[in-house]
């Protein structure tokens, strides 16, 4: 049994880094990634190229001294986003992705996107010039039940556009069913999926057998085990499209222990040792390296990072919550230990 685990510097193709208070505190939590696609759902959201730019300028001002940290900036699609703006963004380096959020489906959608039909002008100028588009892919029709609202935005959503824009490049974000899993897998080079790491531990017995469990309270909702063990399957397949995105989602401890608790699970701290953790149990460790570090940087066509990080056998436990200037966030914690710790 090998006691330590030699991987190239990873990357975190989903992370949600806030701002404000917040972002100071939860930036070190990202320090064992390389780069990661930020995500834009801030108040107000990142929707045009001064946004993204003057967003990624307060996430650099924020890092800590010696932090070497690439944020890869993201656009928030709404229906009146100008495609001459986005394509000026990407022209310049400034924007990696846009993101889709369908209006109301998770925290601060409201303005996203109600009828796909007015952003197919940008979609079809990200097409022309390849630039990826991120997908929240679940419905927010209140007769659709939540543990289905992944494979109905298939459905009507995500399959129809494949087939009218086939050159656009989508990454469908945090797969949490086995309808996503194969929608993926059956999709050509321009299709990829990420996968979170509470996803591949938990399912939505952990969430509510015994009492309301707030910290495993995301969106996507957790679902059966039988879509985890599909979740499980992809991650540890080999298959280059499916590679990591945390979706690490930091709210304060008191805004998820409420009656009407937020979406999110905060990862960022120890996501790695828990992805080696269910590698491990899956008997695929040698493919630990490609899911984290290499086929997230295919897929965004970007080199793979040059450094390397070193994991070992249990070690140090992560702290239980990290403290931020908008109060304490709560760890990820499944309940046991992920037996493998990032050597610092
Ligand atoms: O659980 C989630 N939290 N899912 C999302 O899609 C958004 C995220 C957040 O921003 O808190
Ligand atoms: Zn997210």
């Amino acid at each position: 049994m090998a006691e330590t685990l030699s991987l190239i510097r990873p990357d975190d193709w989903h992370l949600h880094l806030r701002d404000g208070a917040m972002l100071a505190g939860v930036l070190p939590a990202s320090r064992h990634f390389a780069r990661a696609i930020v995500m834009p759902n801030l108040v107000p959201p990142v929707v045009t190229a001064r946004d993204a730019a003057a967003y990624r300028a307060r996430i650099l001002a924020a890092l800590p001294e010696g932090q070497d940290f690439t944020p890869l900036m993201t656009l928030y699609l709404t229906e009146a986003t100008d495609p001459s703006d986005v394509a000026a963004a990407a022209a310049d380096g400034l924007v990696t992705a846009v993101k889709l959020y369908p209006a109301g489906a998770t925290t601060n959608s409201a303005s996203g996107v109600r009828d796909i039909e007015a952003v197919m002008p940008v979609l079809e100028k990200m097409a022309e010039i390849g630039l990826p588009l991120c997908v929240h892919g679940e419905v927010t029709d209140p007769e659709i039940d939540i543990f289905d609202r992944e494979a109905v935005f298939i459905e009507r959503v995500l399959a129809p556009l494949r087939q009218r824009l086939p050159e656009l490049r989508v990454v469908m974000e945090h797969v949490t069913t086995r309808d996503g899993v194969d929608f993926v897998r059956e999709g050509g080079s321009n299709l990829g999926g990420t996968l979170t790491v509470h996803h591949l531990i938990l399912n939505r017995n952990h969430l509510l057998v015994g009492g309301v469990r707030p910290h495993f309270y995301c969106l996507p909702v957790l679902k059966r085990e039988t879509h985890r063990q599909a979740l499980v399957a992809a991650a540890t397949s080999g298959i280059g499209r499916f590679f990591l995105g945390t979706d690490s989602a930091p709210h304060a401890r008191a805004t998820k222990e409420a009656a009407c608790g937020c979406a999110g699970v905060f990862t960022a701290p120890n996501a790695l040792p828990w992805l080696a953790h269910v590698f491990e149990a899956a008997g695929a460790l040698d493919r630990l390296e490609a899911f984290a570090s290499l086929n997230g940087p295919a897929f965004y066509r970007l080199a793979p990072n040059a450094e390397r990080i070193r994991l070992e056998r249990a070690g140090a436990a992560t702290p239980a919550e990290v403290a931020t200037g908008a109060g304490p966030v709560v760890v990820f914690d499944p309940g046991f230990a992920p037996g493998w710790h990032v050597m610092e």
